[in-house]
């Protein structure tokens, strides 16, 4: 391994920008398609990761969704989280909150109770067994009517206990954030924190992420890096302290580039971006990937990667203390990797 990956991996880092779905592995696929008696189009690992050439974020949703079908009981839920978090135990990941597209499963008949049980269980063990802390963050598919969504909002609050957060995700094309401000006002209501993704040159993107913040008050943005187009924008996210999930190999495979001067440019200018995975199963990277290949392509020091590692867990909905307790926990590596941080 090289110097670069071992510190890589080996800095204790949160991940904020993880779907479930997407850390589906060809191999596991397999495994519950024979399970549930679904026959596959693919025959091989080789045919599915064929299957992978996306030009654009819609061209990836259009092979991501009709693979959920493998995915039907609360067994196969928690495998597919338990999975991912043996990962993120190996990527150096202390903390993570994962999203989830319940609207993916009930638009197709499996219960909301087989997703949310499976996922709870591999979260509880990841915390037994890995010591990974584990949240679930709830995303509405903005495709779907803002009344599915609320639908499902409510059919959430019975396992309010289990999920930090909502979010948004799937097409932003013609589905802008407005249209789900009643959603996500009641979710505020009840207690949860709210984000949303902002994907990269969106049609309308900068207009977005302003109702974002100014209107929906989100706590986070997912992906959001647009904000480099309008300098009182970067100063708004700046203010709001607002953390950016940025995706650098995600960005390279619905983009033509990781987008690593926005993500670097917008580091030096002090606002809260760390590094993040999307889908890893599609995209071929994990979360300490993700930071060795902007290290790569940036020409990041490690000093940048501690900050970014920083940057995960103050962009983090844990409790203050727990926060610190991580936040020295990284100055703690960066000091045994003989870096020297100002106190
Ligand atoms: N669903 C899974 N990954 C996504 C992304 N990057 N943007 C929107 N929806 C998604
Ligand atoms: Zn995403």
């Amino acid at each position: 391994m090289s110097d670069l990956k071992s510190f890589a991996y080996g800095l204790p880092k949160a991940e904020l920008h993880l779907h479930l779905e997407g850390t589906l592995e060809p191999e596991l696929k397999f495994e519950l398609a024979a399970r549930n008696g679904i026959e596959l189009a693919e025959k091989t690992v080789e045919d599915v990761r064929a299957t992978y050439n996306f030009t654009d974020l819609t061209s990836f949703l259009a092979v991501y969704y009709p693979a959920m079908q493998v995915l039907q009981t609360a067994d196969d839920f928690h495998d597919l989280a338990w999975a991912y978090l043996l990962k993120a135990k190996e990527n150096g990941v202390v903390h993570v909150e994962m999203f989830f597209d319940p609207q993916a499963h009930t638009s197709r008949g499996v219960p909301f109770e087989n997703v949310i049980s499976g996922y709870r269980r591999a979260a509880v063990r990841a915390q037994d067994e890995l010591g990974v802390s584990a949240e679930l963050i709830l995303c509405f598919l903005r495709d779907f009517s803002a009344e599915y969504a609320m639908a499902t909002l409510m059919e959430a609050l019975p396992y309010k206990q289990w999920i930090v957060g909502v979010g948004l995700d799937s097409d932003e094309r013609d589905n802008p954030p407005a249209k789900f401000a009643a959603v996500f006002t009641r979710a505020k209501a009840e207690g949860f924190f709210l984000t949303m993704h902002c994907d990269i040159d969106q049609v309308g993107s900068i207009d977005n992420i302003r109702t974002v913040i100014e209107e929906i008050a989100v706590d986070r943005i997912d992906h959001g890096t647009n904000i480099v187009e309008d300098d009182s924008l970067v100063e708004l996210v700046k203010a709001k302290g607002l953390g950016l999930t940025t995706c650098p190999v995600s960005n390279s495979f619905v983009t033509e580039q990781m987008k690593s001067d926005e993500i670097v440019g917008l580091l030096r200018r002090g606002v809260r971006v760390m590094l993040n995975s999307d889908d890893p199963a599609y995209f071929g990277a994990y979360v300490a990937d993700n930071y060795v290949a902007l290290a790569e392509q940036a020409e990041l020091t490690s000093k940048d990667l501690v900050q970014l590692a920083i940057n995960s867990f103050e962009a983090s909905w844990l409790p203050a203390g727990r926060r610190a307790a991580y936040i020295e926990q990284v100055r703690d590596y960066a000091r045994s990797q003989g870096i020297d941080l100002p106190a």
